[in-house]
């Protein structure tokens, strides 16, 4: 028999919906869930060899999965994370770089054994997606419309296999700021007791069993009063890995430097874009091993990632010590923060080709 999860399905999309979301308290967004309106839905069976012939707009809510589907047993799952903003003074919105997130998809896909949708098919659904909830998009400077598509194995299986059947899904929520410091630098403790990931395992991934697994060590070093956990690597436990949810940079004597992709760490799409644009602003940037040594001795350090953007780290804490860093006005976090948010909220050419229109 086959597997069918129900859906609140919709005869059509109302397309005129007014522009601005409803109650909303623009100026306090922060990165809590608010449900917005539609989300997307594609489904892969067994015949249909891998491909997804077909998606669709549903009201964004629940969705039914049985007990026993892959994702729920097995983590037979991805996710990816993606903005739309507003554009100032003209109709419409901006999405950076949305092929790189399916092509992450893909894969990620690979590694964990599923089928994912062609990269056409990613950025149309998230235009679809934007589309009918564009009355969640922020006002501009407010934030942005996030976009979380998810790709898991939705199928039963029991015995440890693939799934028989994969469900693609984008829903949007309107966020701001990722850390409740909102712009200003955050405080990182390194961990020496949990890693994030191994040598062979899935660090490179976006797969959501990467996440659950940090939030033990993130609990422990909030209820410290650290903003985040900072990972060093699980073998020689030294090297700096990445933190819960983003990318890390160190700046020493104007050279930037993060750790290289190779297989631990999430090649995300904005530490790539910080790179191409620190070197485009005539910085050196290194990707290597950095050790825990090389960050104390940094003049800088900060984070990136799609939620958090580019967040200055004032100080990091190891072994019981705290480490303090340059933050503010003249620093190359601001220079790389600035110049990377104005191409992504339409304030600056985009002499890349990263923005698409929707
Ligand atoms: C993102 O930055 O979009 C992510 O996917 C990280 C997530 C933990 C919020």
């Amino acid at each position: 028999r086959r597997w069918q999860s129900s859906l609140p399905q919709l005869d059509h999309v109302d397309r005129s919906d007014v522009e601005s979301g409803g109650e909303i308290d623009w100026d306090n967004l922060g990165f809590g869930l608010t449900p917005t309106d539609y989300m997307y839905v594609m489904r892969s069976s067994p015949e249909d060899l891998g491909a997804f012939p077909r998606g669709e707009l549903c009201r964004y809510g629940n969705i039914e999965l049985s007990p026993s589907s892959g994702v729920l047993n097995y983590a037979q799952g991805l996710f990816e994370g993606m903005k739309a903003y507003r554009r100032p003074g003209r109709a419409g919105y901006t999405l950076f770089r949305p092929e790189e997130n399916a092509r992450r998809m893909q894969f990620g896909a690979e590694r964990m054994c599923m089928p994912a949708p062609s990269v056409d098919q990613f950025v149309n659904a998230v235009k679809e997606t934007v589309l009918a909830n564009r009355r969640w998009v922020p006002p501009q400077g407010k934030g942005a419309l996030y976009l979380r598509p998810l790709l898991m194995g939705s199928g039963p299986i029991l015995g440890l296999a693939p799934a028989p059947e994969y469900t693609f899904l984008i829903y949007a929520a309107p966020v701001g700021n990722y850390f409740k410091e909102g712009l200003a630098p955050i405080n990182l403790v390194v961990d020496d007791e949990f890693h994030r990931a191994m040598p062979g395992g899935t660090g490179g991934v976006k797969t959501i069993a990467n996440y659950a697994p940090v939030l033990k060590a993130q609990m422990d070093a909030k209820s410290k009063g650290f903003t985040d956990v900072l990972y060093l690597d699980s073998v020689h436990k030294r090297y700096l890995e990445e933190v819960s949810s983003c990318n890390v940079f160190v700046v020493k004597g104007g050279v930037v430097a993060t750790p290289a992709t190779k297989g631990t760490i999430l090649p995300g799409i904005t530490r790539k874009s910080v790179i191409e644009l620190a070197r485009d602003r005539g910085y050196k940037v290194e990707e290597r091993l950095i050790s825990i040594d090389d960050l104390i001795d940094a003049d800088e350090v900060f984070c990136t990632g799609t939620a958090v953007v580019v967040a200055p780290v004032s100080a990091v804490t190891y072994q019981g010590r705290r480490h303090e860093f340059r933050t503010g006005p003249d620093t190359v976090s601001q220079e790389l923060y600035t110049t990377l948010t104005s191409i992504q909220m339409g304030l600056a050419e985009d002499n890349k080709g990263w923005t698409v229109a929707v």
